[in-house]
């Protein structure tokens, strides 16, 4: 993707900070160049293990001119230490925060009937805790307009038996989308994105769309024009869930 030109990025969140958990993946990586090189926003970019994705998305964008602050950093936030640990480092670095996009995510089968408290947990701490605890230490550095973004799942809504603590602890983001659109209002607002599927660049459609009987997946290009509509939406639209499943949820 080419790196527009700062002075044209002159939209109102140029120059914030984003803070993108799970930067290093697929997901992460695609919403972290497009808010740098095309709404000129400074990166806060998170990983938990995979740091060279991040320096290499870094290397590339500098070799195509971009000069916005980047700060490449790691954690494990199912861990509440280091989640406390991290937090307190970024809160160091950073001011005038114009998006926190909540994109970690470990997605590993807990099938119901097996769960473990230590798997609940855990991912309850990375989905439901982690971005809380985030919030609460950054939204008074936020300054309007901002945006609090969840990338959630479509499989909230009926969950999935196979994988019943990452659709439990994903639907927890589903409220705190309601619960803090409420509070948070009107300075910033605050959206979910819950995809069944998103086809990468590099999957052909149509094994994946052999494994999905109805509906077309999410690509990395539509799920970036969901960033777009809800970064210059303006202030009204707030508490959703922006469902991209091709209908899945209505059952
Ligand atoms: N891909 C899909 O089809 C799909 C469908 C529905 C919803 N979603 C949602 O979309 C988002 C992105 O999906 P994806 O497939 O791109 O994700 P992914 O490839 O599974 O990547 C997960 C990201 O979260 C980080 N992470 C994992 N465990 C962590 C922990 N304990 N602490 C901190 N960070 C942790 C990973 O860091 P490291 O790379 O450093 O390990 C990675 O950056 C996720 O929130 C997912 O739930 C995806």
């Amino acid at each position: 993707m080419p790196v527009k030109n700062r002075e044209v990025a002159a939209g109102a969140f140029r120059d914030r900070w984003a803070v993108i958990t799970g930067a290093s993946s697929p997901v992460g990586l695609a919403v972290a160049t497009h808010l740098m090189s095309v709404h000129g926003m400074r990166g806060v970019l998170h990983c938990r293990a995979h740091r060279r994705p991040l320096v290499q998305l870094v290397e590339r964008l500098r070799r195509q001119g971009l000069d916005v602050p980047v700060l490449i950093t790691q954690a494990d936030l199912a861990d509440p230490r280091a989640l406390e640990r991290w937090i307190a480092y970024v809160r160091r670095q950073v001011d005038h925060v114009g998006v926190l996009f909540f994109n970690a995510a470990n997605f590993y089968k807990t099938p119901w009937a097996q769960m473990k408290w230590r798997d609940f947990l855990r991912m309850m701490t990375l989905h439901g805790w982690a971005p809380i605890r985030i919030i609460q230490k950054f939204y008074e550095k936020m300054e309007p307009p901002a945006r609090v973004i969840f990338m959630v799942d479509a499989g909230i809504e009926q969950g999935y038996p196979a994988y019943a603590a990452y659709t439990a602890s994903k639907a927890v983001m589903a409220h705190w989308t309601r619960l803090l659109a409420r509070v948070l209002s009107p300075w910033v607002t605050v959206h979910a994105i819950a995809p069944y599927w998103i086809r990468r660049e590099d999957e052909a459609s149509e094994p994946v769309l052999l494994r999905i009987t109805r509906g077309e997946p999410a690509s990395l290009v539509t799920l970036l024009r969901a960033v777009d509509l809800i970064l210059e939406g303006g202030g009204a639209m707030t508490g959703q869930v922006l469902w991209m499943d091709s209908g899945r949820w209505l059952g």
